[in-house]
């Protein structure tokens, strides 16, 4: 492992991937920062630059076109001639039911969460193959695994983006390549994701608790560059319980994220249809948290934990009752 590793991340002019890069960034690295809008991405070139980075340069443009990939790649190789770690982090969302959702904005949401995230993959084998070394870390989130109402084309993109790291683990276990694909599960993170949201719903969003500051994830990306070993890393105790448990009552553990959206996802406030920041960048404040953490927050973890118990307990009652 290098000591100033070459690092591309891809959304790093805003919550996760922005706190990714300021980490990176005191490990002395050679950053090369993705993201479509130009003025905040030149704002973490100077944060990470006064952090200690090596190097940092922008990329500015959009992940669902593959030629921003291949760009990235091209100036970590100009630059430094060479890449250890690609970090997927692009991806945008918005809440909405499915069948009220202009079917433009689905699909726009699938281009960038999942071809965003497979154009990266994609630029990065082409010169990670060739070294025969490397990282890439697909963040995708635990809805991947729990899928959640009002997020259909966000549950599902991540879901395909677990699917793409277990294909491709497999593929480069054939062709014997020594480069890691490592896919990181964060549950409800603090960034502004919330407000860059779509919404179709008519009520105001907030982050369904619990919620966890990004740092958590963050370790948890650090953690896949020192040991991509682990394929898939989950974040929090909280977060590997739900995707225990919905692996063993997945009928239970969907009606308790239903009930938790409902109860959690919206505040009072009536809200105007938005597409969010779908299609250009948001005009929302670019932080790495959102505003959303806090003490009372998270007493939710608490209320998540008993719904997910409660439901999981009736189910495993009414089948008992069932069978007499
Ligand atoms: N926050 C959570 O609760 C949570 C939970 C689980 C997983 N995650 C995942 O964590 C990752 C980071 O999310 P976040 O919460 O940090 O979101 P965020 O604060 O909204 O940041 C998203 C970043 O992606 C960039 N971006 C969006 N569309 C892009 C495109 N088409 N091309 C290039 N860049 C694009 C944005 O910048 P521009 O708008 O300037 O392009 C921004 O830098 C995502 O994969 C998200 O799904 C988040």
């Amino acid at each position: 492992m290098s000591a100033s590793p070459v690092v591309v991340i891809t959304g790093a002019s805003s919550g996760l991937g922005r706190g990714t890069a300021l980490e990176f960034a005191k490990r002395h690295a050679k950053l090369v920062l993705v993201a479509r809008g130009a003025a905040a991405l030149q704002d973490v070139v100077a944060q990470c630059t006064a952090k200690g980075a090596r190097d940092v340069v922008a990329v500015a443009g959009d992940m669902a076109d593959r030629a921003t990939a291949d760009r990235a790649v091209d100036t970590a190789i100009a630059r430094h001639g060479r890449l250890d770690v690609w970090i997927n982090a692009a991806a945008v969302s918005s809440y909405g039911v499915f069948w009220e959702q202009p079917p433009a904005e689905f699909e726009r949401i699938l281009d960038v969460d999942i071809h965003g995230y497979a154009n990266g993959s994609r630029s990065a084998l082409r010169v990670m193959l060739r070294q025969r070394s490397g990282t890439i870390v697909n963040v995708a989130s635990i809805l991947g695994e729990v899928p959640q109402p009002y997020s259909a084309a966000y549950s599902m993109s991540k879901a395909a983006v677990i699917a793409l790291g277990r294909s491709l683990r497999s593929e480069l276990s054939l062709a014997k390549s020594p480069v890691h694909v490592v896919t990181v599960l964060p549950p409800t993170l603090d960034t502004p994701i919330f407000q860059h949201a779509g919404n179709r719903t008519g009520r105001a969003l907030q982050a369904l608790p619990p919620v966890y500051p990004p740092t958590d994830a963050v370790k948890q990306i650090l953690a896949a560059w020192k040991r991509p070993g682990t394929p898939e890393r989950t974040v929090s105790g909280a977060g590997r319980a739900m995707v225990r448990q919905h692996r063993r009552h997945p009928q239970a553990v969907e009606a308790a994220i239903a009930r938790q959206t409902e109860l959690g996802q919206f505040r009072k406030a009536p809200a105007a249809q938005t597409s969010g920041n779908l299609d250009s960048p948001s005009g929302s404040p670019l932080g790495v948290t959102g505003g959303w953490g806090g003490r009372r927050k998270q007493t939710g973890r608490v209320l998540l934990l008993a719904a997910l118990t409660a439901g999981t307990a009736y189910v495993i009652r009414s089948r008992r009752d069932q069978r007499g």
